[in-house]
């Protein structure tokens, strides 16, 4: 098996996250349980799960030159993220203010910072794109970037991964240089039959796993390992960046490791801070 090469295109934030026995209704004023910080972005988690599950990722996007800059910037190379096409800009990184509940369920805020001034693709993007087997990208920075990298990416024939998340309006353009798809189930409900232009579609399901639908419209479905959930941040992140990595062995293979990937993601508080390496998936696969 040779190793692929994946370019993530995407956002990095730094989670603020608080947990708390129930998220407060609108209004509402609730005790929390307590407080941690852990980088994140659905960006950085998709390439740290890239790469720890076993991929050469490379994460395209951009930190600020605040406090939390260099946490995010080591993160990702301790994970073995290739770094060289992340820009630095002069200012705020991004951060989420997440609430994670007693049953690990979670809401979230971002406030973009440097990920919404990754205008235009550089040179270093467009090479790494090129030579990239799957190019991964989310919606968290600006999405004529994530345009232009889809298209350049479809001109490379370089394998296009959407993760249409958090939902927004799309140019007709860009999902013709769609590949995959990956949503969850009120993605999947929100897009609907645009899906239906994209060649692969997977939806993840929760705790009960994700289906696949190909371009001649047979599905397949992959579980992975029963867990006792504590916070579900990332879990989708982990598992896109875990499918990219399996990917060229077909998307039975691919859902089964992704699916297991996924679930162990969610038995760690944190985002980055719960995605598995290639070793505990492995072990975790259902037989
Ligand atoms: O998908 C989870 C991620 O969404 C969090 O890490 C947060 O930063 C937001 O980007």
């Amino acid at each position: 098996m040779t190793t692929p090469l994946i370019a993530v295109l995407g956002s990095i934030n730094m989670d603020l996250v608080t947990t708390t026995a129930a998220r407060p209704a609108p209004g509402e004023t609730v005790l929390g349980r307590g407080f941690t910080m852990v980088p994140g972005g659905k960006g950085a988690n998709q390439a740290i799960a890239a790469s720890r599950a076993g991929g050469q990722a490379m994460f395209l996007g951009a930190i600020g030159t605040d406090v939390f800059a260099p946490q995010l910037r080591a993160v990702l190379t301790e994970s073995g993220v290739d770094t060289t096409g992340l820009r630095v800009i002069d200012g705020p990184s991004g951060i989420a203010t997440i609430v994670v509940d007693d049953s690990g369920e979670n809401s979230i805020i971002v406030v973009g910072g440097a990920n919404t001034a990754v205008a235009g693709l550089t040179t270093a993007d467009r090479t790494a794109i090129a030579a990239a087997d799957i190019l991964v990208c989310q919606l968290e920075i600006p999405l004529e970037t994530v345009a232009a990298a889809a298209r350049h990416a479809r001109a490379h024939d370089t394998t296009v991964i959407l993760n249409p998340s958090p939902v927004q309006h799309l140019s007709d353009e860009l999902w013709e240089h769609v590949d995959v798809a990956v949503v969850n189930t009120g993605e999947a409900e929100h897009w609907g039959s645009l899906l239906g232009r994209v060649p692969h579609v997977v939806v993840t399901l929760g705790a009960h796993g994700a289906r696949h639908r190909g371009p001649d419209g047979a599905t397949t479905t992959a579980t992975g390992p029963t867990v006792q959930v504590v916070d579900t941040t990332g879990a989708g992140d982990t598992f896109t960046g875990a499918l990219a990595v399996r990917w060229a062995q077909g998307p039975a293979a691919a859902l089964r490791f992704a699916c297991t990937a996924g679930s162990l993601a969610t038995t760690t508080l944190g985002a980055s801070a719960s995605v598995p390496w290639a070793r505990d998936i492995e072990s975790a696969l259902p037989r």
